[in-house]
């Protein structure tokens, strides 16, 4: 089990250390006992010892240092302290209360002196410092090197997943001009849920079961968004809806998605080595998963040329695959993906590639992160067709707001615009009715 997710389980450091704790008020003390545990110790007999001799041994240290200077700290500071030189020597440092905390969802260093986090949707500063900058890189080493990766002036910028499926990124100067950054998205332990996204408002009952209609009758979906909006989550959540006795096949940079049907192919890209070579990219796996007998291809995320592979997929029978993408609206979507389509390199009309994705795409859900932190689903949008030369929407479902209250919370509700949508008929095809007054 990785250091991680033990440290994660809460298994190994006994008590949390609080929020108030990690601060920077006792450093001085945790520096001086780190230093003198290096001194008795030495790091080469820290990384071979069974932790909880370690833990004695620091232990023993930090007492004798507790006696001889600061005499006079009361018991429970003391373990505070204790707790955060055990985090230093066998840990993340001060980012380990960070990382055992359920209630951050991200963590965001910028250089040593300045640590921001998100907390319920909401990004937040906490009092947590590194010594310097030295500090930090060693830190990020710790967590990256038992992945085999480094962060050095030949490779500055990492992107790694942890064992736990949290995210990680770190560019060091002199790329960042003030220090190492490191960004850590953490994977949430408890996924959301569609009783979840129904219970918070990200969308209306209605809607989950009209995006289940839609995935169940093969309707191919682009989750749009901002980052961090939820997309991946959502697409997590609309991909369970695909059937238990069909072939999928997922796409991702860093596999996030997990989806509890039986027949479920991962793949995952590769970064290119140190000379440069062995990258496999998104696109070189769309291609690849043609030849797997896909019935659905669900795609992390779309950023580039992979998106006309994507798009001619399910043109020629892979409809109702899945994907998310970068875009401020439904619309802004439509040419965000003529412009990857266009990073493919291949020469085409603008027409004929607003003709791929009109058919090619049946619906765009659009979702945001809102001033308050909350997620939601703003659009549900039906990709109609073509008029003259340019792509027809329109919204099925919409978000409307209406305010905000004295609290800043987003007021508003989801609602059904009114209009049709145009597949109700392909779904009725297959099977799928859909009553008509949640369209009013
Ligand atoms: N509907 C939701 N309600 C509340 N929190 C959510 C919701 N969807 C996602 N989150 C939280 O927001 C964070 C980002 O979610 P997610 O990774 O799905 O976003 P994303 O848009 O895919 O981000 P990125 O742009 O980095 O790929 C996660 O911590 C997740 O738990
Ligand atoms: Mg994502």
């Amino acid at each position: 089990m990785s250091l991680l997710s033990r440290l994660q389980n809460d298994q190994v450091v006994s008590p949390v250390i609080t929020k108030e704790a990690a601060t920077s008020r006792y450093l001085d003390i945790v520096y001086r006992i780190h230093r003198e545990i290096i001194r008795e110790m030495g790091q080469e007999s820290l990384n071979n010892r069974k932790r909880e001799d370690i833990e004695s041994k620091i232990r023993g240290i930090s007492d004798t240092i507790f006696e001889s200077e600061y005499d006079n700290l009361p018991r429970s500071e003391r373990e505070v302290i204790l707790n955060q030189v055990i985090d230093e020597v066998l840990a993340y440092g001060p980012l380990s209360p960070l990382l055992r905390d359920d209630s951050i969802s991200e963590i965001m260093v910028n250089g040593p002196k300045q640590v921001f986090v998100e907390r319920r949707g909401k990004i937040e500063k906490v009092k947590v410092v590194f010594r310097d900058n030295l500090h930090l890189h060693t830190v990020i080493e710790r967590i990256i090197s038992p992945l085999g990766r480094r962060l050095d002036e030949s490779s500055p910028m990492v992107d790694a997943r942890l064992p736990d499926g949290s995210r990680v990124n770190a560019i060091i100067p002199p790329l960042a001009i003030n220090g190492c950054v490191l960004t850590i998205r953490k994977f949430s332990k408890n996924l959301l849920k569609t009783a979840d996204l129904i219970r918070n408002n990200t969308m209306s009952s209605h809607m989950a079961k009209f995006l289940e209609a839609c995935v169940k009758g093969r309707m191919s979906m682009i989750v749009s968004g901002g980052t961090g909006a939820g997309k991946t989550s959502t697409l997590n959540i609309i991909s369970g809806f695909i059937p238990h006795d069909e072939r999928i096949i997922t796409i991702e940079d860093s596999a996030e998605l997990v989806l509890n049907q039986e027949h479920v192919v991962t793949l995952e890209t590769r970064p290119s080595n140190i000379d440069n070579r062995g990258e496999v990219s998104i696109r070189d796996l769309v291609r690849n998963s043609l030849r797997m007998r896909p019935d659905r291809i669900v795609v992390g995320e779309v950023r580039g040329g992979e998106a006309l592979d994507m798009l001619q997929a399910m043109n020629t029978g892979h409809d109702g695959s899945l994907s998310t993408a970068h875009a401020n609206s439904p619309r802004d979507m439509l040419s965000r993906l003529e412009t990857m389509v266009l990073m493919a390199g291949m020469e085409m009309p603008m027409k004929a590639i607003r003709e791929q994705i009109a058919s090619a795409i049946d619906f765009i859900v659009h979702q945001s992160r809102m001033s308050d932190g909350t997620r939601k689903i703003t659009h549900i949008t039906e990709v109609v067709g073509m008029e003259t030369d340019i792509i027809t929407l329109q919204d099925i479902f919409i978000f409307d707001q209406t305010g905000i209250d004295e609290r800043g919370r987003v007021q508003g509700r989801h609602r059904a615009t009114g209009i049709k949508p145009k597949c109700l008929d392909k779904l009725k095809t297959a099977g799928i009715i859909i009553p008509d007054e949640f369209f009013a």
